[in-house]
């Protein structure tokens, strides 16, 4: 029997990719494959996960699709540490395993970049397929204990003519990615446009010590606004797929700048800030370095970093002009 409050006519990411691929009669389906294999690892990830699941995928000129899953738990520290110095986690581990055989086995892969792997993976002859993903297979791991929203966030390339797959296929600047996505697990929301301007910040002020002028000025601006106008709101909890998604619900502005310890920010270009500024700019938002479009950067390695803003469009066009004004 139907209950009329159940949604049993769902648009699940499956759907939604099989409807854009009837759109283009000379698609093969690799990539539909391909996106189908990333959800089966969220899945995975999920298994493993303490909270729900809530997968957000949005595709280059196309709208945003949502699935919702729900299931359970784990968070131990593995006791290493990845190339960017980050304490890994075992779900950090376990996470990047299932993706990468999930992938290699895919057949429509030749290079994958993880955050938990120093090189580039590049698959063997004969599995090798026409794409590259490049993937964080769990964002916000140090909250995991704290029963707070993590996620996986990736990114998708497509291999260049006459390449047979190697490193340089992904040393490329962000808007060249043909797809990314992020799946949030935990929580729920939908997602359609980001509001123009917003009334949250989102920021490590405990690293303000060591900001430039234009980030300092910045963000005090926002605090202490001109008479008459109410101040911003801060929420920051440190893991960005929980605070991009917020940005996207709610608007505002969410940064992770470059300062005097760091000078290119701690956000990486390829799984983190390219993917995610690629989100944003789909759903009418902006991503900036402060004086550069993100998915405009080309990576240098394939862990290179760089300083994000992203989210309103008239937030970051703020930054930009600070930017501009105290260069
Ligand atoms: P990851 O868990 O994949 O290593 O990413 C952590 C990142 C990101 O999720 C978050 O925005 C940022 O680190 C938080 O850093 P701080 O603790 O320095 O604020
Ligand atoms: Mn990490
Ligand atoms: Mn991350
Ligand atoms: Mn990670």
């Amino acid at each position: 029997m139907s209950d009329d409050k159940v949604v049993t006519d769902i648009i699940t990411l499956t759907r939604y990719v099989l409807d854009e691929q009837r759109k283009y009669k000379e698609a093969s389906g690799d990539l539909s494959l391909l996106l189908n294999i990333i959800q089966l690892g969220c899945k995975f990830v999920s298994a493993n996960d303490p909270n729900g699941i809530k997968l957000c995928v949005t595709f280059k000129f196309k709208g945003i699709s949502c699935l919702n899953f729900n299931t359970r738990r784990t968070g131990l520290a593995a006791g290493t540490q990845n190339i960017s110095g980050d304490d890994q986690k075992k779900l950090d581990i376990i996470s990047n395993e299932i993706f990468i055989n999930a992938l290699r086995s895919s057949g429509k892969v030749s290079v994958m970049v993880s955050e938990e792997n120093d090189e580039a993976i590049i698959v063997e002859e004969g599995l090798k397929g026409k794409y590259c993903v490049v993937f964080d297979p769990l964002d916000g791991s140090s909250n995991i204990d704290a029963g707070v929203n993590v996620g996986t966030i990736f990114g998708i390339y497509r291999v260049q003519e006459g390449s047979s797959g190697d490193i340089s296929d992904v040393l490329r600047p962000g808007r060249e990615m043909v797809v990314a996505g992020y799946c949030m697990y935990g929580s729920s929301a939908n997602m359609i446009k980001i509001p123009s301007r917003g009334k949250i910040y989102s920021v490590n002020e405990g690293n303000s010590k060591y900001w430039d002028e234009a980030c300092t000025e910045y963000f005090q601006s926002l605090k202490s606004p001109p008479e008459g106008k109410s101040p911003y709101s801060a929420r920051y909890i440190g893991s960005m797929v929980a605070d991009v998604h917020r940005t996207l619900l709610y608007g505002g502005l969410f940064a992770y700048p470059s300062d005097k310890k760091s000078k290119n920010g701690k956000l990486r270009l390829l799984y983190e800030c390219f993917p995610m500024a690629f989100l944003v700019e789909q759903a009418g938002g902006k991503a900036t370095t402060g004086t550069t479009r993100v998915l405009d950067v080309v990576p240098e390695e394939i862990h290179s970093r760089c300083p994000i803003f992203l989210g309103s469009k008239d937030d970051v066009d703020d930054v930009e002009k600070l930017y501009k004004k105290l260069a």
